[in-house]
């Protein structure tokens, strides 16, 4: 099977991205979030966000010509404000029927990588509860469990810091 092809998203691949989300997470968030809850937070947590498009640093992970996977880093935290050197993973999903190939391994490893390169010292996740065992095998440690408010609903997600160890 070929490896998936890594490139940085841009604003046009925000229909791709927001179907990207979609699918992954009507379909794997099922069982660790109520059936309802997620009805209800889906149409606003699956649109793909502009400014991550936009920043050079959110990606897609492309097998054939079809996007099967989207993540990406940012310096601002996902809740707004920036802390000194420490970085952020964004909106982080693979189509269910691609899971399991390495897309959400590789763009982290860029993502990681990137962060390092510009002198970031920490990587910061409010991880779903679907992908913790996903950042653990990827060096993050589990701090506590945060809620994220979403469309008038408390997702139980859980906040994970790994440091980035500057190369020498
Ligand atoms: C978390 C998520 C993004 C991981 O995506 P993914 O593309 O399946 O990730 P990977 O393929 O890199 O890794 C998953 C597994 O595939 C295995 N794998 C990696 N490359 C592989 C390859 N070439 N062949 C076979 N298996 C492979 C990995 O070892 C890993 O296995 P493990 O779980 O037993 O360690 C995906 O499961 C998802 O979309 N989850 C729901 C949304 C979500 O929670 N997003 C995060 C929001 S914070």
């Amino acid at each position: 099977m070929p490896p998936p092809e890594i490139r940085v998203a841009t604003p046009e691949d925000a229909e791709a991205v927001s179907g990207v989300l979609n699918a992954s997470y009507s379909t794997l968030y099922r069982g660790w979030y109520e059936d309802e809850m997620l009805v209800r937070a889906l149409p606003a947590m699956t649109r793909a966000n502009p400014a991550l498009l936009a920043s050079g640093r959110y990606f897609v992970a492309e097998l054939g010509a079809k996007v099967v996977a989207c993540g990406g880093w940012s310096e601002e935290r996902p809740t707004g404000g920036r802390i000194r050197r420490q970085a952020h993973l964004r909106h982080f999903a693979t189509d269910p029927d691609y899971i399991n190939r390495g897309c959400g391994a590789a763009i982290i490893g860029r993502c990681l990588s990137e962060a390092r390169g510009e002198g970031f010292e920490e990587m910061e996740v409010i991880s779903s509860l679907a992908a913790e065992a996903f950042y653990v095998r990827h060096g993050f440690r589990p701090l506590a469990v945060v809620q994220q408010r979403m469309a008038g609903a408390d997702f139980a997600c859980v906040l994970m810091r790994r440091p980035l160890e500057t190369k020498r």
